[in-house]
C-alpha cells in the first residue's frame, strides 16, 4: 500500500506573459513524454485572454503556420495558412472556409506568476519555441 499522497507534476512554463502581445500569436513545439503525442501549440492572446490551440487544421491535419512560428491572426481570427479556414481566436471555431462549423483542438493552459503555464493534466517533457 502506497503511504506517500500523490504528487502533483511541476508546472511547465510556456512564455511570460509580457512576451505575448494582444493580438499576436506563438508557436510552440513541445516533445511529449516517451509514447506520448507531440504537443505542437498555438500560444494567443485575444481580448486580453491567453489561448492555447493544438497546432493542427481540423481540415486536412496540417500546422496553421506560413513558416515556423508566422501565423495570419487579425482582427480576431486566426487563418490557416494551407487553405484559408478562418477561426474565432476566442474560441478556435471555424467560422470561415473548408471545415467551417469545427474547432481547433483547445489545450488548458493558466497564467501564474506572470507565467503561462501548461495545465497539469497536459504534461509534455520539453517545450521548444518560435515566436511570431
Ligand atoms: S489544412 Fe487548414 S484549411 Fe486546409
Amino acid at each position: 500500500m502506497d503511504t506517500h499522497p500523490a504528487q502533483s507534476p511541476s508546472p511547465i512554463a510556456l512564455c511570460r506573459l509580457d512576451a505575448l502581445v494582444e493580438g499576436a500569436a506563438v508557436a510552440l513545439d513541445a516533445v511529449a513524454q516517451a509514447g506520448g503525442e507531440p504537443l505542437d501549440l498555438i500560444l494567443l492572446r485575444h481580448a486580453g485572454e491567453v489561448r492555447a490551440f493544438r497546432n493542427v487544421c481540423p481540415h486536412a491535419g496540417r500546422r496553421l503556420d506560413y513558416a515556423p512560428g508566422k501565423f495570419l491572426l487579425q482582427r480576431g481570427q486566426l487563418i490557416c495558412a494551407v487553405h484559408g479556414a478562418t477561426f474565432d481566436a476566442a474560441d478556435g471555431r471555424c467560422v470561415a472556409g473548408p471545415c467551417r462549423g469545427e474547432h481547433l483542438q483547445a489545450v488548458a493552459v493558466r497564467v501564474e506568476d506572470g507565467l503561462i503555464q501548461l495545465a497539469p493534466n497536459q504534461h509534455p517533457a520539453a517545450i521548444s519555441g518560435t515566436s511570431d
